[in-house]
């Protein structure tokens, strides 16, 4: 009868001298004229157990079908290893071969590792150590975050991910249709007539579930959502999706300073979870690709953000373009929205630590956004990090129907659509706050991968929908 098969991590953390069965893909087979050694990885660790194999005329034509990529099963005694770099390894006594990997056509067999490369092969990429690391993150960071969340009591919110309002009110949004595109029905005034639609309106992908989780916060006090985004951007940056995930704490009875506690006090938590729970992953990617990532880590958790209104972070940015510190491709000035370079030369040159700006100018935030006494800035804040810029963006929410009435008016919205949302506001309004952390931003910081293309499996960018 066949043993049941122990996973590679767990295998590492056992005493010798046991019958073992490990299951997995080959990463290297080397070896000399008596013995073959196998590196085994099976996903459930960075690490390989090392498969040692007697050559003889038993296993000859066996480990003539293994090469690297190939699918094995080997079944032996656990033993110490006497190599370095790890304790035990399995002196294998039965092999099966479940898949063969053609060496010459394998993708990852080729010289070619560059990212941009394995994101043309994004379907075999999580073979390699460092997607393995990724993906092991990705899910680990869910995790932390579900976890956080629900050992402070707040709900879990399902906000719709087909939505006919525009949150942001930023307009890029992917339609959602089954109207015949060569055929579309017209109304009297020659525009699609969307009454023909499936949802008997015009509708589009969600941008945001903030709208939701208002309604949500409203009733159940602390609230959050975590789903995939979509935005229509042509953005083709290393920080940009089409498709992302997002995630969207919202509080009742919280102003703008108890929202910039909780931030900071949220991705904080989230970093030390990654060191303490995934740190063998961290430390890989440490190693290969970025020296500083580790230290970069701890920096955060232990330092204080700085919090910093946008008009002082206007002066700061003028004055050092002002003393020839820096020079910027997008100029700067009172009123326009901060570019990535921007954000960084406060966070990376100016503090050397995270910053939260505030009080950023009404026009360049959204509608939803409780105004200041002065009429011209709203509690919005945005949370900057280092290498990233942005990384999370939020505010109090505007409490005062009159006064949201007015800004959407302003902004030539229409209220039509929005009258669900004003209703909160209507009928037992509260003081409330929330933000969005962008999934993907943070597995940039936690990973230290420079491309936002390399932390999701697989990417939605312009032009681009493969697999
Ligand atoms: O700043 P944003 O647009 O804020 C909102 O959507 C609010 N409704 C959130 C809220 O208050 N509930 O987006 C929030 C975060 C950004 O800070 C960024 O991290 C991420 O989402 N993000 C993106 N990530 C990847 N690709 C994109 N195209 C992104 N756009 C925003
Ligand atoms: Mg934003």
């Amino acid at each position: 009868m066949e043993i049941s098969r122990t996973k590679v991590k767990d295998l590492l953390q056992m005493p010798a001298g046991q019958r073992v069965l490990a299951k997995g893909w080959v990463r290297t087979k080397r070896g000399n004229k008596e013995i073959a050694f196998i590196a085994l990885n099976d996903g459930s660790t960075i690490k390989n157990v090392q498969i040692v194999v007697d050559k003889n005329a038993d296993t000859e034509p066996i480990l003539a079908k293994i090469s690297t990529g190939a699918c094995i099963g080997v079944e032996g005694n656990l033993v110490e290893s006497v190599g370095s770099g790890q304790a035990v390894e399995i002196h294998a006594e039965n092999i099966t071969v479940y898949g063969e990997c053609d060496p010459v056509r394998y993708p990852l067999q080729k010289k070619d590792t560059s990212f941009e490369y394995l994101r043309s092969v994004a379907h075999m990429r999580p073979r390699t150590n460092t997607f393995g690391a990724i993906y092991r993150l990705r899910s680990q960071m869910a995790f932390a975050i579900h976890d956080y969340f629900h050992s402070r009591g707040f709900v879990y919110v399902h906000t719709p991910l087909i939505t006919a309002s525009d949150a942001e009110g930023a307009g890029q949004m992917f339609q959602v249709t089954t109207l015949d595109l060569n055929n579309v029905p017209k109304n009297k005034k020659g525009q699609p007539d969307y009454s023909k639609d499936f949802f008997g309106k015009m509708t589009s992908l969600t941008v945001s579930g903030q709208l939701e989780g208002e309604l949500g916060a409203t009733a159940l006090g602390e609230v959050y959502t975590f789903g995939p985004t979509f935005r229509a951007e042509n953005s083709n940056t290393p920080r940009h999706l089409a498709e992302f995930w997002m995630i969207e704490p919202e509080m009742a009875f919280y102003d703008i300073n108890d929202n910039m506690d909780l931030a900071e006090d949220f991705i904080k938590s989230l970093v030390k979870y990654a060191l303490n729970n995934c740190y063998d992953d961290i430390k890989f990617l440490n190693d290969r690709y970025d020296n500083e990532l580790i230290e970069r880590l701890e920096g955060v958790i232990n330092t204080e953000f700085v919090r910093l209104e946008y008009t002082e972070g206007i002066e700061i940015l003028e004055k050092a373009v002002a003393d020839g510190k820096v020079t910027f491709e997008y100029p700067i000035s009172w009123g326009v929205d901060l570019q990535s370079e921007h954000e960084r030369y406060l966070v990376e040159k100016h503090f050397n630590k995270p910053v939260i700006l505030t009080g950023y100018p009404k026009d360049i935030k959204a509608f939803y956004m409780k105004q200041n006494e002065d009429g011209k800035t709203v509690r919005a804040m945005d949370v900057l990090f280092p290498k990233i810029g942005e990384i999370i963006g939020g505010s109090e929410r505007e409490a005062s129907l009159t006064k949201l009435e007015k800004r959407i008016d302003e902004l030539q919205m229409s209220r039509k659509g929005l009258e669900w949302y004003l209703d909160t506001r209507r009928f037992g309004s509260c003081p409330h706050s929330g933000f969005g952390l962008g999934f993907e931003r943070l597995l940039l910081f936690i990973t230290g991968m420079s491309n936002i293309r390399d932390v999701i499996p697989f990417p939605r960018t312009p032009k681009n929908a493969e697999y």
